[in-house]
């Protein structure tokens, strides 16, 4: 989602639906703005794009206000709808708020909130935080903010507004970005620096646990005690262009670099003590804990997302698993009925062929579960239950941090499954490893770009490639090999590396490159004896491998290494240096990663 805040000076609505364009990237399922004139605080909000809320507002958009607050949103809780966007305001009107990030615990809140007669006018988990804020507030705002913010689990940006502090806006910060400032012309807040760049230079970026009082001339950044702290502003020399996309050159490089949290984001909610859990499966009760098999279904990067879930899923939680690419179980006859639990993977949720699948597996009595990113979407709304994988708009056409979020979603799906199976300390050690991602993935991120730019240097003429890897590698050889294909155009082919003998090996010479996906797992000599059949026949070979591991740097040409991990988490490592190695060979190509030619983001025709 994003949030824009604007208190003072020559403010008008145009204004702050202007600088809410500039966010439109980070969500656009709805939009809305909350504003105080001489009458009081009124919010207006729509379902739908920046467009939908500005022809609404009419010729309200010249209106000149004391403050607003505008958010466009990406929805987590609560399907988007005019109900469901924010600002969100309290019983009495008068407080509004805008939120990014999600409330773990609003369930609770609220039920608590209702037993005390408030009443809730959305299924957002944001309202909570308005009523909470009405309870707490007893004539100084940001008082009542923080008293609130020691109610609050999980992660937030949080701007609010109060009819009786036309001259402030209070916000907070845990877990999802902020940026405030101020000048003699006003104070300002956004979810990044693009909509204030025509204002001011001059930022705080709030940092987690710190609150701020914003308004003309000053902001005033206090810790969660109320104690004040001092901090100097950070000077932003970007042109706005950059800014939107956080200063990288394309939205694909900078949602690569957003996986950490991105991960962060999609684990969020589902650990309860140390073990996986899945509040949205509840509802589904008995069908989980009977289920006789478990059927797979999706298309692209989702459905390699779907072959390491297949695998875990057998080796971990011991269920027979069986997986579709979705074009084909659409015609295909597979025996489904009662027991088989169907999990449908899909980024968008409107895939048509996926949706088709589904309705065709729930008329044959099988119970769909489906996984997708986009609250509301149509697959969303045709599945028995459905996980999101929250990992906020992905404008890359090629699929880069949502196929990580996937993977973690289903890995530790495929851990819940498993409970009644396995040991509990056994569980709780991977949930424990999947807790630590994302402190992995920021250490290689710290490195991965160069190392994989030096590759695509020396790479990038070559006209085919192919990609191998066996066990849990092979999802990702497919996967490396679909991306390099989608926005390099280079022919690239993923192959389990024990099938090279049976075919693809005639390909291979000096000019057909092998990119081997070579972890230390159980089945690294089998790769290593594949990964000299290929240089016995002249090929080069590119490796990814795990630190320090001397066997294969001396069998390779190049060679990147990644931490070590359980054999099921090296899909999720290797994903950062594959995806930029593909991005790397189509930039120094002269191709843009972004719109790549030929694809959709959101395939909706069969
Ligand atoms: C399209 C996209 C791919 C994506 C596939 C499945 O082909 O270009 O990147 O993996 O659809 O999309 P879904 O939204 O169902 O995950």
């Amino acid at each position: 989602c994003g949030i824009v805040g604007m208190v003072g000076g020559d403010l008008t609505i145009k204004k702050l639906v202007d600088a809410l364009r500039k966010l439109e990237y980070r969500g656009y399922d709805s939009a809305g703005i909350a504003f105080r004139t001489n009458e009081g605080l009124r919010v207006e909000k729509s379902a739908g794009k920046i467009d939908v809320l500005e022809s609404h507002l009419g010729n309200m958009m010249s209106t000149g206000v004391l403050q607003g607050m505008a958010h466009t949103r990406w929805a987590t809780h609560g399907e988007p709808s005019d109900f469901n966007a924010h600002p969100h305001t309290d019983c009495t009107g008068k407080i509004a708020v805008v939120h990014n990030g999600i409330i773990e615990n609003f369930d609770e809140l609220r039920t608590a909130l209702e037993s005390n007669g408030h009443i809730f006018k959305s299924s957002t988990d944001t309202e909570v935080i308005a009523h909470l804020i009405e309870d707490h507030y007893r004539g100084d705002l940001i008082t009542a903010l923080r008293h609130t913010l020691v109610d609050l689990e999980g992660a937030y940006a949080i701007g609010v507004m109060h009819q009786d502090h036309p001259d402030i806006i209070v916000a907070a910060r845990k877990g999802s970005p902020l940026v405030i400032g101020a000048t003699q012309g006003g104070g300002f807040m956004a979810s990044d620096v693009t909509p204030l760049l025509k204002y001011l230079r001059d930022v705080h970026f709030m940092e987690d646990g710190e609150l701020a009082v914003i308004k003309t001339g000053n902001v005033q950044i206090l810790k969660l005690d109320g104690t004040p702290k001092v901090k100097a502003p950070t000077r932003i020399t970007w042109s706005e262009d950059a800014a939107e996309k956080g200063g990288y050159p394309h939205f694909m490089l900078k949602e690569i670099y957003e996986e950490p949290q991105t991960l962060r984001n999609a684990i969020t909610g589902r650990i309860k003590s140390k073990l996986p859990h899945f509040r949205e499966l509840e509802k589904m009760g008995e069908d989980l804990t009977k289920i006789k098999g478990i059927t797979v279904l999706a298309c692209g990067t989702s459905y390699h997302a779907g072959l390491v879930f297949q695998r875990f899923v057998q080796d971990y939680a011991g269920i027979r698993a069986e997986i579709d690419v979705a074009s084909e179980f659409r015609y295909r006859n597979l025996p489904l009925g009662e027991g088989d639990v169907v999990i449908a993977i899909s980024q968008s949720g409107e895939t048509a062929d996926t949706l088709e699948g589904i309705r065709k597996a729930r008329q044959s009595g099988a119970k769909v579960v489906s996984l997708t990113n986009v609250v509301g979407s149509t697959i969303s709304r045709e599945s028995d239950a459905v996980i999101y994988i929250n990992a906020g708009p992905e404008i890359g056409v090629a699929a880069t941090k949502t196929y990580v979020a996937q993977l973690a979603v289903l890995l530790l799906l495929g851990a819940s499954l498993a409970l009644n199976k396995r040991n509990p300390e056994v569980i709780s050690q991977l949930v424990n490893e999947i807790e630590g991602l994302p402190t992995v993935f920021e250490s290689v991120l710290a490195s991965a770009d160069e190392q994989c730019q030096r590759l695509a240097r020396e790479y990038y003429q070559f006209r085919h490639f192919m990609y191998i890897g066996r066990g849990y590698s092979y999802p990702s050889a497919l996967e490396g090999a679909l991306k390099l294909k989608e926005i390099s155009y280079i022919h690239a082919s993923g192959y389990q590396a024990g099938e090279l003998k049976h075919g693809p090996i005639a390909l291979l010479d000096r000019d057909f490159p092998v990119f081997a996906i070579i972890p230390e797992d159980e089945l690294k000599a089998k790769m290593l004896s594949n990964i000299m059949e290929t240089r016995a026949r002249d090929a080069k070979v590119v490796a990814i491998c795990s630190e320090s591991d001397r066997e294969v740097s001396r069998a390779v040409n190049s060679r990147i290494e990644v931490p070590k991990v359980s054999a099921p988490l090296y899909p999720l490592v290797m994903s950062p240096y594959l995806q930029l190695f593909a991005y790397h060979v189509a930039v120094a190509r002269g191709y843009d990663p972004d719109r790549p030619r030929n694809l959709a983001k959101s395939v909706t025709v069969e």
